[in-house]
Parts: structure tokens; sequence; C-alpha cells
């Protein structure tokens, strides 16, 4: 495994590679690797010669209040994981080689990027594309992989790459979750053992909620009550942000729920902030 530093010199391996007939794929991350990023290496490892991680904790995609300076990281950590999957290369750049002194080109996927976590976060999306749209030119990926935790995020990329005629195919994968349900992400590592206990109801309230909905309640408005209700027994809850259902294609909330559908979250527990979906 060979740990690269610069775009140009990633680019052109990959190219080269590409020239040779091998198929690239692809896993952008942040870093601090979990069960849930190893899934994405493994599916990428399986469907291609080459997999390419890339760790890159990506300023524009935070808000000036959010965890920019104390987002995990531990490079070592990331290394020896990747290495036991298996994996080609990881792209570990400089924030001066991905935005140098003059950088001034954004690309923004419109209506996706606004609802559900768009509304609280406002230009993450926009940060989100900026960085993917730029790891693809690098990486120059045939697949790329991309968890469905973050449901919107890989939305938003599909449409990206529909619209901008990218030559990569974007596979969405199942969401990774602990043995007691809580879907695995970095930020679970700011929780304590009482606010991990408080972040289970998320998922009890989205199963609740899956399960009104399999028993035969469509109307979209008791579905989220109950998702609510659930979420608010956690003892720990200090903000839901948003319980949305929501057409899985549009993302655009629904009154009648159908099979499908989204059921979207974003909750703080004390100061972590965490979101969950499932599908109806
Ligand atoms: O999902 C993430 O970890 C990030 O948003 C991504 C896709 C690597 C872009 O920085």
């Amino acid at each position: 495994m060979q740990v690269i530093n610069n775009p140009k010199q990633m680019q052109d391996l990959t190219l080269s590679l590409k020239k040779e007939g091998k198929r690239i794929g692809f896993v952008p991350t942040m870093g601090y690797l979990h069960e849930g990023h190893l899934s994405l290496i493994r599916c990428s490892k399986k469907e291609n010669d080459i997999t390419v991680v890339s760790i890159f904790v990506n300023p524009l995609q935070f808000g000036k209040n959010e965890d920019l300076d104390k987002y995990p990281r531990d490079f070592e950590r990331d290394k020896t994981l990747c290495q036991k999957e298996g994996v080609d290369f990881i792209f570990y750049p400089d924030y001066k080689d991905m935005y140098p002194e003059g950088y001034q080109t954004y690309v923004e996927v419109v209506e996706l990027s606004k609802g559900l976590c768009g509304d609280f976060r406002p230009g993450h999306f926009k940060g989100v594309t900026t960085v993917v749209l730029k790891l693809f030119n690098i990486v120059c990926p045939d697949n790329a992989y991309f968890g469905k935790k973050d449901y919107q995020q890989l939305k938003v990329i599909e449409r990206m790459v529909k619209d901008l005629n990218l030559p990569v195919n974007v596979i969405g994968c199942p969401i990774v979750r602990e043995p007691d349900g809580l879907a695995m992400s970095s930020r679970n590592s700011y929780l304590s053992k009482e606010e991990r206990d408080s972040a289970l109801f998320i998922y009890k309230g989205l199963i609740e909620g899956k399960k009104l909905f399999e028993s035969g309640e469509k109307n979209s408005k008791k579905i989220k009550e109950i998702v609510i209700d659930t979420i608010k027994k956690a003892p720990l809850l200090k903000e839901i942000q948003y319980v949305e259902l929501v057409d899985k294609s549009s993302l655009k909330p629904k009154e009648t729920a159908e099979k499908g559908d989204i059921i979207a979250v974003a909750v703080y527990i004390e100061n972590t902030r965490l979101i969950d979906n499932i599908e109806l």
C-alpha cells in the first residue's frame, strides 16, 4: 500500500493504471475509519482491480460553529486498517494542495441540497460536492462508494454526476450499525456511555416509524409523530433538528407514505449531532 499526498501524482498514477485497463474503485472519507468505511472498501475490493481511499477532513463542508477543529483524526490507525483491508493507495492530501491560494471554484447541486441537513448546515453540501468533484478528477475512479447513512449526500452526489456527465458510477452501500442498532459514524467517538445510550433512541424511533407504516398507517404525520415520541424518550436528547418522511429520489416531504420512502432524522445528543435514516 502506498500513501500519496500530491494530487498531481495521484492523478498521473490512476490515469496510467487506467491505460493498462485497470478498474479503479474509490472510497472518499474524512478518516477515523469505522466498520461502515471498511464495508465500502470491501465492496470496492470485490468490484475493482485497484482500490483508492482518500482521507481528507474537508474544511469547506463545515460551518463556522461546527466541529472541524475537534473532528477525530488518527492517520496511523487509519493506515493500519487500510493495509489490513488490502487498500492499494491512500490519497492523503494537504489543505494547501487541495485549496491553494486563489482557489475560487465551487459546485452546487441546487435543489437537492435544500431541506433536511441542508436547512441546518448552510453551505455544507456545496462543500461536499466541490471536494468530491475535485477528488473524482484527481482519482479518476470507475466506481465510487458512499454510505447510505448520509442519504442526502448520496443523492446530491448522484445528481452532480448525472448533471455534469462525470464518467463514474456512484454506488450507495447499506448503513452499517453497531449490534445495538446505532449507525456507525466517526462522530460516535464524541459520545460518553450515557450519551451513547441516549443515541440508541434514534434507531428505535426509526424502527417504530417503519413498524407503524408496515401495520398499515400511511399518514406521514402520524408516522413522524411516533418517531419523534420515541426519540424524545432519550434522557440526554438536546434537540431534534428534523424528522422527515421524504421521497427517496426527490427528497421532497410526503403527506402519504409509500414503500421505498425514507424517514430521515437529525438530532443533537448533548453536543453531538447525529443523523440516521430508514427506508420504508
Ligand atoms: O462522507 C464523508 O465522509 C464526506 O462528506 C466526504 C464524502 C468524504 C467528502 O468530504
